[in-house]
């Protein structure tokens, strides 16, 4: 069970050292997990010229599962494109083709608290963001800056083939036949064609699931109700845009976005895992970043790579415990919490 892992930069080294320092319980016990790290992001642009060296990409290639943390840095969003920290993510998806990205926004009972809804609104909240993760805007060609007439124009394109919906509706339906066997497909077909094609496959696939509820939304109108009636969610299934956006908004149900982790799966059991926030420079080297969403990625990593799901549940509760405990990070801290930094956390999962 080999494990490429890429820590990036800003807070990424932070709260993935917090993952590693809990699968070392595992190791210890015996699991075979083996560690490789690798330069990634901007670290790696300023160590190397590029911000995926040619021995990271080998790396994540061969290895079983990734351990990533964040890439960025507003220092590098004056680089040509190819050479931006981000990018080196983006090809690591796509030419892994890890095109399923998986974002589950669970409420701790312990946190309700922390988010700024209602407890009865978000008591119990337990959904998915499935969103795909290697077509849409972020690839589709043509995309650029150019002058036409004189005049600048900025261009991007939402692009998917039939072949990409299905296979993203493939693994949405059978996610849900593990869960509460709803599916809701996030879209914006009244405007788009793109997204008249998303539907129209969604619904194609649907029919070879009729055990499973298939309902679709607006991104705007499910841009509200993730917020008015978050409970009603079970699997939401939407392109790589709408998604992003989504899960972002989905985090703040739970407290942070410190709390969310992410898995990007293709087609095996091979996996990226990291958590869904960034690289945070206005709290990087401070030691107050949230590492929980980079500790529960690593649970995802032994559940979906590996097969470990009594692992991964020891993890969570690990998780509930010290939250129930009343320790908190800055970012979800409340009266009458106890806050502590991101290696302190870390260390209080390793022990619970
Ligand atoms: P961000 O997710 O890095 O930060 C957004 C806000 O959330 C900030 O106020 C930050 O302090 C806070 N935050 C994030 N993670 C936290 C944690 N674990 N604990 C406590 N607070 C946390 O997004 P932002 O600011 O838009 O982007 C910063 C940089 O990160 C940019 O260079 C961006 O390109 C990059 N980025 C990288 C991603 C990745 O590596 N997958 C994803 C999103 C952004
Ligand atoms: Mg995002």
């Amino acid at each position: 069970m080999k494990i490429a892992v890429l820590p990036g930069d800003g807070i990424g080294p932070e709260v993935t050292a917090q993952a590693l320092k809990v699968l070392d319980v595992f190791v210890r016990e015996g699991m075979p997990l083996e560690f490789e790290q690798g330069l990634i992001g901007g670290c790696a642009y300023d160590q190397t010229g590029h911000p995926l060296p040619e021995a990271t990409f080998k790396l994540a290639k061969e290895a079983d599962a990734i351990l990533f943390g964040a890439e960025g840095g507003f220092q590098y969003e004056t680089l040509p494109r190819g050479l931006r920290p981000g990018d080196a993510l983006l090809t690591v998806r796509r030419e892994l083709q890890l095109f399923a990205n998986f974002r589950p926004v669970v409420a701790f009972p312990e946190l309700v608290g922390a988010s700024p809804l209602k407890a009865s609104h978000i008591d119990g909240l337990d959904l998915v963001i499935l969103r795909e993760l290697t077509g849409d805007l972020y690839f589709g060609e043509p995309r650029g800056v150019h002058a036409e007439n004189g005049v600048q124009v900025g261009i991007n394109t939402m692009r998917y083939d039939e072949r990409e919906i299905r296979r993203i509706a493939h693994v949405a339906f059978r996610t849900a036949r593990t869960r509460r066997r709803r599916v809701c497909s996030v879209d914006k077909a009244n405007v788009l064609e793109t997204m008249e094609l998303w539907r129209s496959i969604l619904e194609e696939v649907g029919r070879e699931y009729s055990d499973v509820t298939l309902e679709h939304l607006y991104i705007d109108a499910a841009a509200m109700a993730l917020l008015r009636s978050p409970l009603h969610f079970d699997v939401i299934v939407t392109g790589n845009l709408f998604g992003d956006i989504l899960s972002d908004e989905a985090s703040m149900l739970t407290g942070s976005i410190g709390m969310l982790p992410s898995a990007s799966m293709g087609e095996g059991t091979k996996g990226l895992y990291e958590p869904v926030h960034g690289c945070a420079p206005d709290i990087a080297g401070q030691d107050i970043a949230n590492p929980l969403a980079s500790i529960l990625s690593a649970a995802m990593m032994l559940r979906m790579s590996f097969g470990e799901s009594a692992a991964a549940d020891r993890i969570e509760r690990a998780v509930r415990r010290v939250l129930g405990s009343g320790y908190r990070t800055a970012d979800i801290a409340e009266p009458g919490t106890k806050q502590i930094g991101t290696a302190q956390m870390g260390d209080l999962v390793f022990a619970a």
